[in-house]
């Protein structure tokens, strides 16, 4: 357990250090009166399922277990809607099943939903045709309209991102309880345009999967002459990037009969690449919490710098504790992986290893639309999984922005998506995601480095 409770620490403490990316509220009564309205009301998550979490996280890192974390990289409070949730779950829920099927290792899902609302970005202003406004910073924060009362920051919607955050969990908590995440009945988690895709070969791949899986259960169930009644549920978590302090902070709680304070609005928060400078008001913040958390670690980590911030945020070097999702770029990964990797081995501390192969990636087609290849995602995950190996360490999870919806946000793939079909569906208003065949066989790929991995012990 984390033993070092920091004397220092409070919920508000972050407030004495300087913050990177808040949005500056014009009335702060407002923004106060909103803080505490959020303090008092319940919790999104509970301490039990975050230890959980923790206790798989730990298994990961070991490699008994592989974290498959993946959604929106923004959510949209206007997109709460049933069937893009179950869209997203059902995503999650097939990857999942691929690479538990081909590693033999339990897969800890974990959603970047119900509460990834608020965006870290470059500037402060955006300038269109000589008018200069606030930046769009999520929808917790402002509305991505170009107008000045859209680009207010309005403290209620952190009230509303809450709420939103609330449903979403409601939903997904159903589901992952009832029939629709029964193992037997793995039709459900497919998704209408998969049909289309008939003749796809991660399709076909998939119905002889589930049908093997199907066949396996079966079988089981006919030597113990009974049901496997425990596969009708799953665990799925939540994640979100701990951006916005104010909206943390009103989350983090003491917990009856339990020592230290959890932040009850996720179970896996995540430091961002911008927002983990050593003496920050994030790291502060994230240091007191007792959950597991992320760290985005990018190309410019130096490896003293990492070991820095392990000593502050891994100090009792507790199982599950610290995830280190790194995201270089895949033309940078082997110039910098390897000395994080060896710096983290000579500290003698265990981390989870993940890797995401999105955010190094973003670039901008001529017609400046922001997209990312899908060879260049695969290069970055071939590369860290063999670095990772070479080096007596485990990647042990995958960090990907994706969407069970039909998008057209990332070019490449089986379908072999041009610049100039992007226009078709794009609908991010942040990062391009994954859509669901590109996810597929992404899931396919890993699965194929997790059964590599299954047969050099
Ligand atoms: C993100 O995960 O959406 C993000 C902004 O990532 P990073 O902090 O790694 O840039
Ligand atoms: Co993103």
């Amino acid at each position: 357990m984390n033993q070092s409770v920091p004397g220092n620490w409070t919920p508000n403490s972050w407030q004495q250090k300087p913050a990177a990316q808040q949005p500056v509220y014009d009335d702060p009564s407002a923004l106060a009166e909103v803080v505490g309205k959020l303090t008092s009301l319940p919790p999104l998550v509970t301490s039990w399922e975050i230890d959980k979490l923790r206790g798989q996280l730990a298994e990961a890192a070991l490699g008994k277990a592989f974290l498959l974390q993946g959604g929106d990289c923004s959510e949209n409070l206007d997109d709460c809607g049933s069937e893009s949730i179950v869209r997203n779950l059902k995503v999650l829920m097939q990857m999942s099943l691929v690479l538990a099927f081909s590693s033999m290792k339990r897969v800890v899902r974990v959603g970047r939903f119900a509460g990834q609302y608020a965006k870290p970005r470059s500037s402060d202003t955006e300038t269109r045709d000589g008018v200069t406004l606030p930046v769009y910073r999520g929808d917790i924060v402002n509305r991505s309209g170009f107008t000045p009362s859209e680009r207010r920051p309005d403290p209620e919607l952190l009230l509303r991102g809450y709420e939103r955050a609330a449903l979403t969990l409601n939903f997904i908590r159903a589901l992952c309880s009832g029939g629709f995440a029964d193992l037997h009945h793995p039709e459900n988690w497919e998704l209408g345009f998969m049909s289309e895709s008939q003749n796809s070969l991660q399709f076909q791949r998939y119905r002889e999967m589930v049908g093997q899986i199907g066949d396996s259960l079966r079988f089981m169930e006919a030597v113990h002459g009974m049901a496997i009644s425990q596969l009708n549920s799953v665990d799925v978590f939540t994640s979100h990037e701990g951006l916005h302090l104010h909206y943390e902070q009103a989350q983090t709680r003491p917990v009856p009969r339990r020592t230290g304070h959890f932040n009850l609005s996720t179970h896996l928060p995540w430091i961002g690449e911008r927002t983990r400078q050593l003496d920050g008001a994030h790291v502060e913040y994230f240091r007191g919490i007792k959950n597991p958390i992320g760290v985005k670690v990018g190309a410019s980590m130096k490896p003293d710098d990492l070991l820095r911030l392990m000593d502050v945020l891994h100090p009792d070097n507790e199982p599950g504790r610290l995830t280190l999702i790194h995201r270089f770029g895949a033309d940078k990964i082997a110039d910098v992986l390897p000395s994080l990797i060896q710096a983290v081995q000579g500290s003698g501390k265990t981390v989870l290893w993940c890797c995401d192969p999105m955010h190094g990636n973003t670039v901008a087609t001529d017609g400046g639309i922001k997209t990312r290849n899908y060879d260049t995602i695969v290069r970055e995950i071939t590369e860290a999984f063999a670095i990772h190996r070479g080096l007596g360490s485990i990647l042990g999870g995958i960090h990907l922005e994706l969407t069970g919806d039909d998008v057209t946000e990332c070019v490449g793939g089986a379908r072999g998506l041009k610049a100039a079909d992007l226009s078709r569906a794009y609908k991010s208003v942040v990062d391009p995601r994954l859509n669901h065949e590109q996810a597929m066989e992404i899931a396919f790929l890993i699965a194929d480095q997790l059964a590599v991995g299954r047969s050099t012990p």
